[in-house]
């Protein structure tokens, strides 16, 4: 139509939309994907947006925002938004796709930092390579990497020969890759934005895996552009949510699995770090940050407690040590947390591998 149509409108509608935040996250509707079919009729404004959770009150309150977001472009009077609620494996196609020899990729994550999640992530990675499987860490967390340390490990960063390619660390039978190993001690800082969601979406391409059957990315906390960038780069078989007992915990969990979920990664299951204390050689036990927390998230989300691990100075003191507790203390109550979770991840992923 009008000469309008092909030049400007589409860039200043498209920079609009990009104001639109999707409610509960700091991402835009445009980066979700939601958007598509945009055109302009006259002045009416057309597009589809395509929903991945049937909730009735998504429509009407992003259509309200698209409109007002619209008030005072010339070119657009009117706007007309159709909605599409798709069906799961139709909105999965955000580009993720999976790591080649890899056969299963898990995200640990939780909403809040503190709770555990590096803890979790190392004993279940040296658990499930002690059990037989050929097993890969990844830490994600660009900002506040901590594998390395969890795991003793020293070794500087490699590169393949040819492929150009990174190659991952071994400790303890693990293969360990950390974007930490690659920045200097201070430079995350000075990446930001597009330039964290290049970095990843490069990192997470680029590391010589070789052949695993798991691997386990240990995610930063929070709910933002790196988590989201991270789970619309690999595709996920599932995710483990992290939380401590007490609600503050739960409140970012919730979060974490409602992320998740936007984006159709399973949750697998949820667990519960430092559910309780036992006053080494009693009975004793302290529910410190309250009790029943996690189960009674597990139901209200439908999906398995996987562990309660209680809170061990063992843990925290093997962690420092870069042994994971489970290794190097088996006997130590959350080393036994961690061994059951580490079957119970084995029973999820590998329904015909019997323990
Ligand atoms: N079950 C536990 N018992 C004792 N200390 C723990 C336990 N889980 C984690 N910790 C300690 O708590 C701190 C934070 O754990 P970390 O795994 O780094 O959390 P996150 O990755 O979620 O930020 C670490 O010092 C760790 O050793
Ligand atoms: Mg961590």
């Amino acid at each position: 139509m009008s000469e309008a149509k092909g030049q400007g409108w589409r860039d200043e509608v498209m920079q609009r939309l990009r104001q639109v935040k999707y409610p509960g996250f700091t991402r835009d509707i445009v980066s979700f994907g939601l958007v598509h079919d945009l055109d302009l009729e006259g002045t009416d404004l057309k597009l589809t947006l395509k929903l991945s959770t049937p909730d009735p009150t998504l429509p009407e309150k992003l259509g309200q925002e698209i409109r007002d977001g619209m008030k005072g472009l010339l070119a657009v009077k009117s706007v007309t938004i159709r909605t599409e609620v798709a069906p799961p494996a139709a909105v999965a196609s955000t580009g993720a796709q999976g790591i080649e020899g890899v056969k299963k990729i898990i995200a640990v994550a939780s909403g809040k930092g503190g709770v555990g999640k590096s803890t979790v992530a190392s004993n279940l990675a040296v658990g499930l390579a002690q059990s037989g499987l050929k097993v890969g860490l990844c830490d994600c967390d660009l900002y506040g990497p901590s594998q390395a340390l969890m795991l003793g490990c020293r070794e500087g960063v490699q590169v393949e020969e040819g492929t150009e390619r990174i190659v991952p660390a071994v400790c303890h039978g693990v293969k360990l890759m950390s974007m930490g190993m690659l920045l200097g001690d201070d430079s995350p800082a000075a990446l930001r934005g597009p330039m964290v969601t290049r970095f990843t979406q490069q990192f997470l391409r680029q590391v010589a895996w070789g052949e695993l059957d798991v691997l386990v990315l240990d995610l930063p906390p929070g709910t933002g552009d790196i988590q989201l960038t991270i789970v619309q780069t690999v595709s996920l078989d599932g995710a483990l949510i992290v939380t401590t007992p007490q609600e503050v915990a739960l409140v970012d969990a919730r979060k974490a699995i409602a992320m998740f979920r936007k984006v159709n990664v399973e949750i697998l299951g949820l667990v519960e770090n430092m559910s309780y204390f036992v006053v080494p050689g009693t009975e004793e036990k302290h529910e410190i940050f309250g009790s029943g927390g996690g189960k009674r998230e597990a139901a209200r989300q439908k999906v398995p407690l996987l562990g309660e691990i209680p809170l061990d100075p063992e843990a925290r003191k093997c962690g420092d040590e870069g042994k994971p507790v489970l290794l190097v203390r088996a006997s130590a109550p959350a080393a036994i947390g961690f061994l059951n979770l580490v079957n119970s991840v084995t029973k999820i992923l590998f329904p015909n591998i019997s323990a």
